[in-house]
């Protein structure tokens, strides 16, 4: 990756004529911001807002339809203003996972809550799965971009995870069971895919979700996998123990 703050001086310096050529709507290179990303990662209002795929009246053109660019041919300032930006509205959001597409950004950057002791929000750059093994597991997923449904989706039980992190250095993560359905369904994301893609069943509301997930976790209780997000030792902010065991108080959406 090449030194982040040569490239974003050198960019910032077009100025709005230079940037001209750069309208949202022309195709982006990939080390180049459009003005649409330029607008979106230093000007725009904060937090961004999450974009919303509408059931009912899908937009083909979508950005979370889009096949994402590369992030990494961005340099580390960009990308380090591009995962702020992404943090800030996690955090809004209240979810597990964001992908770049879902405030407007059409660059492959993840954000997952990792499912650990400590809970860190790891960024991920141009990130590649590979399952581990065979074995899938079927879940509850929602998505923060669709709002007010869930629905059952297959994946990988495990992956493994390479991806590059903001200083451009190569990293790896295996993760598996809720941790890694996080991982894969954020990197769909980057593919313009949505887990509505994926569905084995009907989409239902959310409190449904929510409550079939609150019995699948009780039986997965005890268990030592990517599911320890519901372990009684480690309540989630804002949830008290009354609540533990039938609601979902976390990291639904996605
Ligand atoms: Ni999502």
């Amino acid at each position: 990756m090449t030194p982040g703050s040569n490239r974003r001086e050198w960019l910032l310096g077009l100025g709005a004529g230079g940037l001209a050529g750069l309208a949202s709507g022309c195709v982006a290179s990939p080390s180049r911001l459009t003005a649409g990303e330029r607008r979106l990662l230093y000007q725009a209002a904060r937090p961004l807002p999450v974009v919303k795929w509408m059931r009912h009246l899908p937009d083909p053109r979508s950005v979370l339809r889009a096949r994402a660019l590369s992030g990494g041919a961005w340099g580390s300032e960009v990308l380090g203003r591009l995962d702020e930006r992404m943090r800030e509205t996690l955090a809004r959001s209240g979810g597990v996972g964001l992908a770049a597409p879902q405030i407007g950004v059409s660059r492959r950057v993840i954000l997952v809550q990792l499912q650990d002791r400590d809970r860190q929000v790891l960024t991920c750059v141009d990130p590649r799965l590979r399952p581990l093994g065979p074995e899938t597991e079927d879940g509850y997923e929602a998505c923060l971009s669709v709002e007010g449904v869930g629905g059952l989706v297959r994946r990988a039980r495990a992956v493994e995870v390479s991806y590059l992190d903001l200083r451009g250095q190569a990293r790896r993560r295996l993760s598996r069971g809720w941790e890694a359905r996080i991982f894969q369904h954020e990197v769909d994301h980057l593919d313009g895919i949505l887990y509505l893609d994926r569905l084995l069943g009907p989409l239902l509301p959310l409190d449904e979700v929510r409550r079939r997930r609150a019995k699948s976790r009780a039986a997965l209780l005890g268990e030592e996998d990517g599911l320890a997000w519901v372990r009684p030792d480690r309540p989630s902010p804002g949830s008290g123990p009354s609540r533990r065991g039938n609601t979902c108080p976390e990291g639904l959406a996605l």
